[in-house]
C-alpha cells in the first residue's frame, strides 16, 4: 500500500511537472497576449487581474462560495465580448500567445470549471454574460438564443411573444444557455419533449483556429458533439437556434409531501415503476430530505384530468383536487404564483452555502427494503437530499446515439445527490462520499452512469502528456458521463482540436492516431 501510494505520488509530480513546463506561459507570453487583447477589442472588456473591476466580474455569476476564496486558481484576465468578433480575437491572440480560454455563460457549473481552474494553469476566461439576445421567428416557431442568455431569460422571451409556447429544459432560471444545453437539459417537459439537446436546429461557434462556423460550416459531426459533449471541449458555442414547442394556456401543479408515518417508503418504492411510465404530459419527480419525500408534479393539461390519471395510475399518492393549482408554463417556471414573471430576468446571484453535487442512473427499481435503508442514510445528515428525475416517455424513443447524451432507454430515474454546509464542510462530504459508496450496489454499472451538467471531478480527472489530455485519463470519467459515445466524441475532438487548445480537467481528450 505504503509503495503504491509513493508510484501514485511520484506519478503525480511527474504529470504535474511536465504539464507545468509545458503548458504554463511565461510572463512575457501573458503580457504578450493581454497587448494582443487590447489592441484587437475595447480596452474596458479587458478586465486583467490587477485591475479594480476584476473580482467584481469575476464573482458576478459564482454560486458556490468555495471557488471564491484567495486559494482558487484564478483567470489571468476575464473578457467580457460584446461581439462575435472580439470571440474569434480572443481565440486567436490565444492561440499565438499559448494562453488557454475558458468559456462562462452561466457560471453554474457544479465545480467552477468555467472561470477557475482545479490545478495551476494561466489562463484568460471569456464571459458571455453580454451576448444574451433572445429572438424568436414566431411563424417557424423556433428562436435563436446567445449562449450568454440565461434560460430564465429564454422562457420570458418566448412566452411574451405567445404564452402557448415553451422550450424544454432546465429549471433554475438564473443558469446559462451556453453550459445548460452543452451537457443536454434535463427538465419537466422532458418525458414528453427530451432534453434542451434534441430540439436543437442550428448553432454558431467559434472553432481552434477562430473561424466562426454555422451547422452546415462545422459538420454533422461537430454539431453532434456540441450538443451534449460537455462544454468547452470543442469550442465556444455562441448562439443556437431552438425548435420551441406547445404548452396549454394553464398547466395543472401539485407538490404532495410524505413522511415516513404516511407511508413515504411503498409510495417511493411504487414511483419507482409508475413515474417512468405515465402519459408523457405528467412528469412527477421527488425530493428526499430528512424523513420526507416530496413528490412534485407537472401536468400538461387541466387539474381535473390530472386527478383523474392520478386515480387511474398512481392511487398510492391519494392525490386530490385540493392538492392541484393550475397556472401558466412561465408561473410555474418561477416557482409560485405571488411573485411576477419578471423574476426570470434576474441575472442575480449570490455567494450562499457550500454545496457539492454528485449523480447516478437508475435501471433496476431499488427496493423497499433497500429505501427504509436510504432513509436511515437521510437521518445520519439532515443537510443531505437527493432529486429523482423520472425519464421514459420520449427519453426511451431517441436513440442512444442521437446525441452524446446515453441515459436513454431503460433508464428509470436520474439520482441527483445534493449536501449543503455553512463553515467546515469534512463531516458533510464524508458522509456523502459514504453514501455514494452504499448506492454503488443498487444504481447502473459498468460503467455506473453520471450526468455531465452535475459535473463531479471526484469520478476522474485528465491528465496531460506531451501537451494533450489523455485518452486513457478521459476515459475514466468519459464513459461514465458518454457511455458508448465517448469514443465517438475523442474522435471529433481530434478531428477539430487536436493539439487540445480548449481544454479543462474533464474536456474530452484527442483520440489521436496511434491511439486507434
Ligand atoms: C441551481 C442549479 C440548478 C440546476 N438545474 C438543472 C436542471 O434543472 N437541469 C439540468 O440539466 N441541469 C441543471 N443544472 C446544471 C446545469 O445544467 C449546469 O451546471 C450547466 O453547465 C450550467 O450552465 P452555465 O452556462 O450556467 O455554466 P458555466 O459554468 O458557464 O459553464 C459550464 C461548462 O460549460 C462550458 N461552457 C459554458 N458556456 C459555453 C459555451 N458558450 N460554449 C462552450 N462551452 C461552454 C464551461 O466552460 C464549463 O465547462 C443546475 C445547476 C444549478 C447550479
Ligand atoms: C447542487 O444542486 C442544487 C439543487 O439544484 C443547487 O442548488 C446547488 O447549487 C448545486 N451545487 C453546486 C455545487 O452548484
Ligand atoms: C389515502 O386516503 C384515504 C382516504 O382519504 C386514507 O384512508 C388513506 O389512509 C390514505 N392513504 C395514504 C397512504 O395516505
Ligand atoms: C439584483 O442585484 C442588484 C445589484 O446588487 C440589485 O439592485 C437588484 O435589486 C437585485 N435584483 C433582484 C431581483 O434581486
Amino acid at each position: 500500500m505504503a509503495i503504491m501510494l509513493k508510484g501514485f505520488a511520484l506519478a503525480f509530480l511527474v504529470s504535474f511537472l511536465s504539464c507545468h513546463l509545458i503548458s504554463v506561459p511565461s510572463q512575457a507570453s501573458s503580457d504578450d497576449f493581454l497587448q494582443c487583447l487590447r489592441e484587437k477589442m475595447p480596452s474596458e472588456l479587458v478586465h486583467a487581474q490587477g485591475s479594480s473591476d476584476f473580482a467584481a466580474v469575476l464573482v458576478s455569476s459564482i454560486r458556490n462560495p468555495k471557488f471564491f476564496t484567495d486559494t482558487t486558481v484564478r483567470p489571468l484576465c476575464i473578457l467580457t465580448p460584446t461581439d462575435a468578433s472580439h470571440v474569434q480575437d480572443a481565440v486567436r491572440c490565444g492561440r499565438w500567445h499559448g494562453v488557454r480560454l475558458r468559456v462562462r455563460s452561466g457560471g453554474h457549473d457544479y465545480e467552477g470549471l468555467s472561470y477557475r481552474s482545479a490545478r495551476p494553469e494561466v489562463f484568460g476566461v471569456v464571459d458571455l454574460a453580454n451576448l444574451r439576445a433572445v429572438s424568436v421567428n414566431k411563424f417557424e416557431s423556433t428562436a435563436w438564443v446567445d449562449s450568454g442568455a440565461t434560460i430564465g431569460e429564454l422562457y420570458y422571451a418566448i412566452a411574451k411573444n405567445d404564452p402557448r409556447m415553451a422550450f424544454p429544459a432546465g429549471l433554475c432560471p438564473t443558469m446559462g444557455v451556453g453550459g445548460h444545453f452543452s451537457g443536454g437539459g434535463i427538465g419537466m417537459m422532458m418525458r414528453k419533449h427530451g432534453l434542451a439537446i434534441d430540439k436543437v436546429l442550428d448553432a454558431k461557434l467559434v472553432n481552434a483556429n477562430g473561424d466562426l462556423l454555422d451547422r452546415a460550416g462545422m459538420g454533422e459531426e461537430l454539431f453532434w458533439a456540441i450538443r451534449g459533449g460537455g462544454g468547452e471541449s470543442f469550442g465556444i458555442v455562441l448562439s443556437w437556434k431552438v425548435q420551441l414547442v406547445h404548452v396549454p394556456s394553464a398547466v395543472a401543479v401539485f407538490k404532495i409531501p410524505k413522511t415516513l408515518d404516511q407511508g413515504a417508503i411503498d409510495i417511493l418504492t411504487r414511483w419507482q415503476e409508475v413515474g417512468p411510465l405515465l402519459p408523457r404530459d405528467l412528469t412527477i419527480r421527488v425530493i428526499v430530505q430528512g424523513q420526507q419525500a416530496l413528490f412534485q408534479a407537472l401536468y400538461l393539461g387541466t387539474c381535473r384530468s390530472l386527478v383523474a390519471t392520478m386515480g387511474y395510475q398512481f392511487r398510492e399518492l391519494n392525490m386530490t383536487s385540493a392538492d392541484c393549482r393550475s397556472m401558466t408554463w412561465l408561473q410555474f417556471v418561477v416557482g409560485n404564483t405571488d411573485t411576477p414573471v419578471e423574476a426570470l430576468l434576474s441575472r442575480n446571484t449570490s455567494l450562499s452555502t457550500f454545496t457539492k453535487n454528485k449523480s447516478d442512473y437508475v435501471r433496476t427499481a431499488i427496493s423497499k427494503d433497500v429505501w427504509r435503508n436510504i432513509f436511515s442514510w437521510f437521518e445520519m445528515n439532515g443537510a443531505g437530499m437527493i432529486i429523482l428525475e423520472p425519464h421514459g416517455g420520449s427519453m426511451d424513443s431517441i436513440h442512444t446515439a442521437a446525441t452524446p447524451y446515453p441515459h436513454r432507454s431503460g433508464v428509470l430515474y436520474n439520482i441527483q445527490y445534493v449536501v449543503f454546509w455553512q463553515g467546515d464542510g469534512t463531516a458533510t462530504t464524508t458522509w456523502l462520499g459514504n453514501f455514494y459508496d452504499f448506492m454503488g450496489n443498487y444504481v447502473s454499472k459498468n460503467p455506473r452512469e453520471a450526468y455531465v451538467n452535475y459535473r463531479d471531478l471526484d469520478i476522474g480527472q485528465n491528465v496531460v502528456m506531451d501537451g494533450v489530455s489523455t485518452f486513457d485519463s478521459g476515459k475514466v470519467w468519459g464513459e461514465q458521463y458518454f457511455m458508448s459515445n465517448f469514443e465517438r466524441l475523442a474522435s471529433v475532438k481530434a478531428a477539430v482540436d487536436p493539439t487540445d487548445y480548449f481544454r479543462n480537467e474533464q474536456s474530452i481528450p484527442p483520440l489521436l492516431q496511434e491511439h486507434r
